[in-house]
């Protein structure tokens, strides 16, 4: 079956296309082109995520001194897709994403892009593009300059860069605001800036290492509707590192979770936050309780209890996994008693925790409307069996 090219990937190619190629372009191929229609948040975004791995990292592996970044990781990005690196502070994500880009070199493994290995590929051959953190656009250089200066950088003639840099605004939807200074944008449309940036030279891939750290949350999550948007419309292949879950969870098609200079899991964030296949996992993304136990036979043995195992099956220390959504107060297939500690009222939502015996926190969520049991009471809380998850420990 013929593959159907994506809008973004078209787009990407006509900005990329050589200006004196364009010139010579007929009439007819005019029309087929000018008929296409323009990047729009579209429709297709669902269909947009290839099979095909775009970026495919083998075995990378990196060492600083008796320090390991990396343990050996192996890892595919698909064409189109977003990809987050989510993982605490160390865990390895800047050396990933510095390793993926080339500005370093991994002690093993190798690095494919489009099918072809660029492990030994310097940095600036390398067909990708990097965001930083605080978008670095020049202050004193217009929205269109800054945009244009990678291919300026590149030797590119004039009037191609005036053509690929209309292009790339066109594509971020600030054709508008070519003449203006970074200054005089938003926070959201310098985003756009930074990106446009990258799209001019039509990187393979593009590289975000926490570029919404340092701000507040209401502008944080104002980009990140910014950054699905952009990420729909162009169908851009993009690795995005970040420290924050929720982020992660709001703009990830697949999130990987790196711990210790590994990648503890990779999925989708539903399935990252439904079938958590650690005890990491489960507690670094979204809130849980966690009873920890050992298996025998059918059931997992805790100081709270025995309780029933869910489908999956393990030997040995494990703990079952509760989200707040599951757990509820009262008696039924399987029960825990404990005493109230806090109620976390959150807007949409609180949250009752209770302490067990053994010192475990529990958590649940409180039915909407139902005033939260006073601190210090004694309750109980109940789960169906397989709304848990079983994890090793
Ligand atoms: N240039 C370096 N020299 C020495 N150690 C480094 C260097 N870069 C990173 N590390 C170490 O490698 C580990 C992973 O770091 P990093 O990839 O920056 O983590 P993250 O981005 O997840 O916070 C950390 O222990 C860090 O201290
Ligand atoms: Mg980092």
């Amino acid at each position: 079956m013929e593959r159907q090219p994506r809008r973004g990937h078209r787009t990407l190619q006509r900005l990329g296309a050589p200006l004196t190629a364009k010139l010579r372009i007929d009439e007819e191929t005019k029309l087929r082109i000018d008929d296409k229609p323009k990047l729009r948040i579209g429709e297709e975004a669902k269909l947009r995520i290839g099979e095909e791995a775009k970026l495919r990292i083998d075995g990378i592996a990196k060492r600083y001194g008796s320090v390991v970044a990396l343990e050996p990781v192996s890892l595919e990005v698909r064409a189109g897709e977003l990809l987050t690196i989510l993982g605490p502070s160390g865990s390895g994500k800047t050396t990933l994403l510095q390793v993926i880009c080339g500005l370093v070199e991994p002690d093993g493994g190798r690095l494919f892009i489009d099918g072809h290995d660029r492990t030994a590929m310097p940095v600036h051959q390398r067909d990708i593009g990097l965001v930083f953190q605080n978008y670095a656009l020049f202050p004193h250089l217009t929205v269109g300059e800054n945009i244009g200066f990678p291919l300026k950088m590149r030797g590119r003639p004039a009037a191609e860069v005036r053509e690929r840099v209309a292009a790339a605004l066109e594509m971020v939807q600030l054709g508008h605001l070519g003449g203006r200074f970074p200054r005089e944008l938003s926070g959201g449309q310098q985003q756009r800036v930074a990106l446009a940036r990258c799209f001019v030279y039509q990187p393979a891939i593009i590289l975000r290492d926490e570029p919404l750290g340092a701000l507040d949350r209401q502008l944080r999550e104002h980009m990140q509707i910014e950054i699905k948007k952009l990420h729909r419309e162009t169908g851009a292949t993009i690795v995005y590192v970040t420290h924050d879950q929720e982020e992660a969870l709001a703009l990830s098609d697949r999130i990987c979770l790196m711990n210790h200079a590994r990648i503890e899991q990779v999925g989708t964030p539903q399935e990252i936050y439904a079938h958590p296949r650690t005890a990491f996992t489960a507690g670094f993304i979204g809130t849980s309780t966690l009873l920890r136990g050992v298996v025998e036979g059918d059931a997992l043995v805790t100081p709270q209890g025995s309780f029933a195992l869910p489908a999956e099956r393990l030997e040995g220390k494990a703990a079952l996994v509760i989200r707040p959504e599951h757990l509820r107060l009262g008696v039924g297939e399987n029960t825990i008693a404990g005493v109230v500690a806090e109620t976390v009222y959150a807007g949409a939502e609180t949250r009752l925790l209770f302490d067990l015996a053994d010192g475990t926190t529990a958590v649940l969520r409180l039915p909407t409307g139902m005033a939260a049991p006073a601190i210090g009471t004694a309750v109980q809380a109940h789960w169906a069996t397989d709304a848990a998850v079983l994890v090793p420990l």
